[in-house]
């Protein structure tokens, strides 16, 4: 049978397959949080005619039923069905992320080392060419030519071996020797030939970054980005191991990270006219799941008690192996992982952020799809992961939505009429709300006293944007074509991921028996970080009530440690320092954490002495 489209396109469904399972085998893809199990209520379309089988959903309103909407993943054609997909359920995967240029990278990397030092070492060699005299193999007489220069236990692979003889040959005898510490030989070059590349490379759980880096200076040479297109299998790391384990995805999920990393590098390469040889370095930085599924690990062990991952220290691999489109031979450096829930992108972020070098107390927060802390300084590190879930992503939230053109980013409410004014990125007419919005809608809401401190609406209150909605009461933050609301089911969900950070930072304070008092700096990190009101977070009591001065946003650092790691052997080895240094605090059988996160579902807490600055606004 077939699923036609409102576009006039026609495809394919098997029997009793679901609409959503359909559309994905075509390149058709759907917003799928849940990644398809009906509860998270993105996957919406609207049929116009044909015999079909849905289950019931509480995530549509009855409304919505009568308008033939539909969950795609709970409906299954039972003959020709026409079709057409909703607007909000559309997933755009293949989106360029516009990403502003860091001048500062280099800079950065001053700050560190004066000396770059990458992964591919480089020898330059002279052989003299063979005679009928001087006829040993050509191997040997490489060797011979290391020893001289007192290189011992030089290793060859067979790839290597096997394009020696024309390479030697083609370079007339003089040649650059690329090859790795522990003396494994790479690849030879042409010993005029000098540029040589890099890429450092943040794989997201929603987005992926590629650095293209001048191994010569350092230097940025582009930089492009995508969403992770993993978010067809699902928006969070639980979803997508789900997805590897049961749904038999693993070496889909690979093969999708790949093909992103790819796809940006193969443009930003076609773009410079570089020679994809010439990359001969990639560094990964991504959190443990990330890290486990690029290498086709099965990730299965992460999310099950007591949490293991497979490796944390990653090996040294080839660009080859690892499916990458650059010089086959390259290695790819994996940053460490500390235990299942904190990865190398934490490491990486604390690598940038310096938070290991410096004495002062520091404070390190990743607020992206999963929130992530550490704290210390010079001499020692403690770090945890708290389950905030991806709501501040859109997931979970009726109109919720990641941070793109046409969501919703700051909310004001007018104390006296309740009326709602807002900004919608890219100016346009919105089409949700993202994290920064929730954050301001729920500030504003509750200073208002639209909502009270337990987050649940005042009835009282005299107001039109106040109203009865298909889930229960609804607040209205705009009017129009499409209203977007957030339900009472919404601040919850808010309410419950803004506790987790606070009782993760609480928590882990407490474990090292400091006070928020001892926190010399804050450093946030992460895609969100970028957009988040300090003020607002603190209202809602998701950041702790301290001096805003201590604040500071350091962006991606999880690119920033790539790049870092790239350019310097002595920041590998730091990051792997880090990585053993750091000490897990496990939060999940935590009692403390249960006990912190209990007194953090208020607004902006139950001690109101921890937010002396709401409490007089309040006031
Ligand atoms: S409800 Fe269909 S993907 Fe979540």
């Amino acid at each position: 049978m077939n699923i036609k489209l409102a576009t006039g396109e026609s495809i394919p469904a098997a029997a009793g397959e679901n609409i959503l399972s359909a559309l994905k085998k075509s390149g058709i893809y759907l917003v799928a949080s849940c990644g398809g199990k009906g509860t998270c209520g993105k996957c919406r379309i609207k049929i116009h005619s044909g015999e079909y089988r849905t289950s019931a959903s509480g995530k549509l309103s009855q409304a919505d039923k009568k308008k033939g909407i539909v969950l795609a993943c709970q409906t299954f054609p039972e003959n020709d069905i026409s079709v057409e997909i909703l607007e909000e359920a559309r997933l755009v995967v293949g989106d360029r992320i516009a990403l502003a240029k860091s001048k500062d990278l280099s800079e950065l990397f001053r700050s560190f080392d004066k000396e770059i030092t990458p992964i591919v070492k480089r020898l330059n060699i002279k052989l003299p060419p063979p005679t009928i005299e001087d006829h040993i193999s050509d191997l040997e007489r490489l060797n011979r030519e290391l020893e001289m220069k007192g290189i011992k236990g030089m290793r060859f692979s067979r790839t290597f071996i096997s394009s020696m003889a024309d390479d030697l040959r083609k370079h007339n005898w003089e040649i650059h020797l690329a090859y790795v510490d522990g003396h494994e030989a790479i690849f030879v070059t042409s010993d005029k030939q000098t540029s040589r590349y890099g890429i450092a490379v943040d794989v997201g759980t929603t987005t992926i970054v590629v650095y293209l880096i001048d191994l010569s200076d350092g230097k940025l040479v582009d930089v492009g980005s995508t969403y992770n297109s993993q978010i067809r299998y699902g928006d969070d790391v639980i979803t997508r191991i789900l997805h590897a384990t049961e749904g038999n995805g693993l070496e889909e999920l690979r093969e999708t990270v790949t093909d992103d990393i790819n796809s940006i590098t193969d443009t930003i390469i076609e773009k410079h006219g570089i020679n994809k040889e010439h990359i001969e370095c990639a560094v990964i930085s991504g959190n443990t799941a990330m890290s486990h599924i690029f290498w086709g690990l099965d990730p299965e062990h992460i999310r099950e008690e007591p949490y293991i991952p497979t490796v944390n220290s990653f090996p040294l691999w080839k660009a080859g192996t690892a499916r990458l489109h650059i010089n086959k031979q390259a290695p790819v450096y994996t940053l460490p992982c500390v235990a299942s829930y904190v990865g190398g992108d934490i490491v990486s972020g604390l690598l940038a952020s310096k938070m290991h070098r410096n004495h002062e107390i520091a404070l390190f927060m990743d607020i992206g799809t999963n929130g992530e802390i550490a704290i210390g300084n010079n001499e020692w590190l403690m770090t945890a992961a708290c389950s905030a879930g991806p709501c501040f992503e859109g997931s979970g939230i009726k109109h919720g939505m990641r941070a793109t053109e046409g969501a919703i980013e700051a909310v004001k409410i007018a104390a006296d009429t309740f009326e709602p004014s807002v900004s919608v990125i890219g100016n346009t007419t919105p089409t949700g709300i993202c994290g920064s919005g929730m954050i301001d809608a729920i500030s504003e809401m509750f200073l208002s006293g639209v909502i009270d401190q337990k987050g649940k609406f005042v009835r009282e209150i005299k107001t039109d944007y106040l109203r009865e909605g298909d889930e229960g009461m609804e607040f209205v933050v705009y009017k129009g074509a499409k209203d977007i609301v957030l339900t009472e089911v919404d601040i919850e969900n808010i309410m419950r991921a803004k506790a987790a950070i606070y009782a993760g930072i609480s928590s882990l304070i407490k474990e090292i028996g400091f006070s928020l008092d001892n926190i010399e700096r804050v450093y946030i990190a992460g895609g969100f970080g970028n957009y988040l009101n300090i003020d607002r977070a603190v209202i809602i009591g998701m950041l702790p009530d301290i001096p805003k001065e201590k604040f500071r946003f350091l962006g991606n650092t999880s690119v920033a440690g790539a790049y870092l790691c790239l350019l310097s052997e002595k920041l590998r080895e730091e990051a792997e320092d880090i990585a053993r240094k750091m000490t897990y605090m496990e939060l999940s059988v935590s009692r403390n954490f249960m006990d912190e996160y209990m007194s953090a579902l208020f607004l902006p807490h139950t001690d109101m002495a921890l937010f002396p600055t709401v409490e007089k606004l309040m006031k």
